[in-house]
């Protein structure tokens, strides 16, 4: 047998991937279910974070608000005390690997895989045949996103498993065709007490950046008149006690998670602890600790957006970083897929 002749693949280190699209009203659900997590794991990764500004375009954006919200999203990183230092932090479009990866995988993704994903079904609606082929194709994007730095570990918020399922079963499909194991299989993380909150306005709902109304969700940039006046307006039921079948009552339960989450309780320990209350002593509850937490949050992210170029400095730190991991995976991709090699000069 004679060796492989293509480069073996880098190092199979713990990489810790994830991301989210800077399409502004970044909320309590993207910290509690994502960006949370990540602060908490990221002594024990290499960890790669970046802004999905090409997901971001799978729906109309306005340009210059799009560049501010990829910094605004990159403060938010750091406001909620991911390291700089230890993490890189890019926007995904100065990566042009990202893209490069995305067609290849394409090549290897049955339509029958695509058309399963509820994310897409959902977001084109009615409109199905003016949706655009990159929303579409978006969750072979992430997949390009995750296994172009050969990333082990994804933490994300409950709503993007199925996509990690199919990065999977991509990674697979490419690892079978090209009859190596290039592309470690990537673990979602979806950790915590609040891996998927709720509307504020209904409790059968995703909290979520793009609902129109903005009472739906606790965004990081709220003031504290911001937070109470939502969680006072908060859709609330008749109920006498906080307890009493809160596993029913939607919106009830995902207040008692959210207060959970942000204190640090198991469900048990939340319901002995506020169970016996009425509504609204509850919401006075949630609002003192949604306000202690996000407080110093909305702090730092005003500091930090102040320095721009401080903002930019971090970013083209994690672009160096990000091209150097990305460069060397699609070198072994590109050897694989077959494509010739000319060295520079
Ligand atoms: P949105 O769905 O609000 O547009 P993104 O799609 O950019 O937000 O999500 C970024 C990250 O935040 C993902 O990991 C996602 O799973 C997580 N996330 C988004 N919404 C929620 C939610 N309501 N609860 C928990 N996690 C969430
Ligand atoms: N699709 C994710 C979201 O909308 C964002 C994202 C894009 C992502 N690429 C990723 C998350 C890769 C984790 C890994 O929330």
């Amino acid at each position: 047998m004679h060796p492989s002749p293509v480069t073996r693949h880098p190092s199979s280190a713990k990489r810790l991937l994830s991301g989210v699209q800077p399409t502004g009203n970044l909320h309590l659900g993207n910290y509690l279910g994502a960006i949370r997590n990540w602060a908490a794991l990221q002594q024990q990764f290499e960890c790669f974070l970046f802004l999905a500004d090409l997901h971001a375009i799978t729906v109309a954006q306005d340009p210059a608000k799009l560049r501010a919200h990829v910094r605004e999203t990159a403060a938010a990183y750091i406001a909620c005390g991911i390291d700089p230092k230890r993490c890189a932090i890019f926007p995904q479009s100065a990566v042009s690997e990202h893209c490069e990866l995305a067609w290849i995988l394409s090549c290897h993704t049955p339509l029958g895989w695509l058309n399963r994903m509820t994310q897409f079904k959902e977001k084109a609606g009615k409109h199905r045949e003016e949706a655009s082929l990159g929303l579409y194709g978006y969750p072979v994007l992430m997949a390009a996103d995750i296994l172009v730095y050969r990333a082990t570990h994804v933490p994300v918020g409950e709503d993007q498993k199925q996509h990690l399922e199919l990065a999977r079963d991509i990674a697979g499909a490419f690892n079978r065709h090209y009859g190596q194991d290039y592309f470690p299989l990537p673990e979602p993380v979806i950790m915590g007490a609040a891996t998927r909150v709720m509307s504020l306005r209904d409790g059968t709902k995703k909290m979520s950046k793009s609902d129109e109304s903005d009472y739906s969700r606790i965004n990081l940039t709220d003031d504290a008149d911001t937070i109470a006046k939502k969680i006072k307006k908060a859709t609330s039921d008749s109920f006498a006690t906080m307890g009493e079948t809160i596993e029913s009552r939607p919106e009830a339960s995902n207040l008692l998670t959210i207060y959970g989450a942000l204190n640090n309780l198991s469900r048990e320990q939340a319901l002995a602890e506020c169970g016996g209350e009425n509504f609204s002593a509850f919401k006075q509850k949630l609002t003192d600790a949604a306000v202690a937490h996000l407080a110093p949050i909305s702090a730092k992210m005003r500091e930090l957006l102040a320095s721009p170029d401080y903002i930019d400095d971090i970013l083209r730190g994690g672009i160096e970083k990000a091209r150097g991991a990305a460069g060397q995976t699609m070198q072994g991709v590109r050897e694989r897929v077959g494509f010739l090699e000319f060295s520079a000069g």
